[in-house]
């Protein structure tokens, strides 16, 4: 078969063990032909391909980012993306597509489905906020970072009896700031999917440091929100998904802390750290698995499906169960495990 290979949205570690594992087992065992469309969507667009093959594949199972660049372009926004993204599929020659992506890349891949396209998707975000799968590539990757960062934040906070506020990923999901805050020992995390109350925060934050305790971590999902009229947030440029560049909240929050309990309070926002990089061990293994498992449901002829993992096994899933609703961090997991760590 001639098998396309695609990634698109934001870059995620692990990328590059997904189309490793395509080209292995694509071209060792099934006898497969693979290109690969550069930045995503963008690259079938404008029909621009490199060849993929075990070759040049070699060397690329640690390597952070995706050797076929991504991008966040979406054929539906571009004037004649859908026509030109069919006429060069069929260029190519191309028997199916893998669509490695979150939910804006495999929402395309979704509705090009419906419309006959012979595409499976494989799951990525460092965000984990991707439904029908129990974890994705990259997350575990961004956690062990964050965590890294607020382990070192902890022993500067200690040593000037400060308040260190740590903004991290998660537009719509706090998974990333739940894990990274439970591992790190956060004294408050605020995520997107409870509106926090600052003022609720500083006296907790008051309490702890009256009690003679000192050094405070605050991990901030970039999207968490204040409570109504507690705080102006700032939005910004959208992209063609139409999601608001966010990056900000961290200050705003630093800022009111220490108006509101005297503390002096320092930022740190691991923004793009998060996503660059080696993937960790198991993020490599996720990824080999989905990659190979992709490869497989192309052979099986099961289109429009995505792999996940689910009680530990790869499964395949409709690729509309993925993309129809965003995973949010459960609120039973944030509320008896997170929360009785706070102030
Ligand atoms: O979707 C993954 C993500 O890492 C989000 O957590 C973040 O909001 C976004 O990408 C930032 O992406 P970029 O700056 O690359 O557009």
């Amino acid at each position: 078969m001639r098998v396309g290979v695609l990634t698109g949205g934001g870059d995620c570690p692990g990328l590059n063990a997904v189309i490793r594992a395509v080209v292995r087992k694509g071209e060792r065992e099934y006898g497969d032909e693979l290109i690969g469309f550069t930045d995503g969507w963008k690259g079938v667009i404008e029909n621009r391909t490199m060849p993929l093959d075990v070759e040049r594949c070699r060397g690329i199972l640690p390597r952070g980012g995706t050797i076929l660049g991504s991008s966040r372009t979406n054929p539906f926004k571009v004037d004649g993306g859908v026509e030109r993204s069919r006429a060069s599929l069929e260029a190519n020659n191309l028997d199916a597509l893998i669509a490695v992506g979150g939910e804006d890349t495999l929402g395309v891949a979704n509705k090009l489905a419906a419309e006959g396209v012979q595409v499976v998707g494989v799951p990525k975000t460092i965000d984990n906020d991707l439904s029908a799968t129990e974890l994705t590539f990259g997350f575990h990757t961004a956690v062990q970072i964050c965590v890294d960062a607020i382990d070192r934040l902890h022993t500067t906070a200690e040593s000037h009896d400060r308040v260190m506020v740590c903004e991290v990923m998660g537009r719509h999901a706090g998974w990333i700031a739940t894990y990274a805050g439970i591992a790190g020992g956060a004294a408050e995390i605020l995520i997107p999917e409870e509106r926090f109350d600052i003022n609720e925060i500083a006296e907790r934050i008051k309490r702890r440091h009256d009690k003679g305790r000192y050094a405070s971590i605050i991990v901030v999902a970039e999207g968490a929100q204040p409570q109504e009229g507690t705080m102006a947030l700032v939005s910004k440029d959208v992209d063609q998904f139409g999601h608001v560049r966010l990056g900000g909240i961290g200050n705003m929050v630093a800022e009111q802390i220490e108006a509101l309990t005297g503390f002096e309070t320092r930022v740190t926002i691991l923004g793009h750290i998060q996503r660059g990089g080696t993937p960790t061990a198991f993020d490599r293994v996720l990824a080999t698995r989905f990659g190979i498992a992709a490869i497989e449901a192309v052979h099986d002829g099961e289109f429009g499906t995505m792999v996940a993992l689910r009680g530990g096994e790869i499964v395949r899933v409709p690729l509309a169960e993925a993309v129809t609703e965003l995973k949010t961090v459960d609120p039973e997991l944030f509320r008896h495990v997170a929360v009785p760590f706070f102030g």
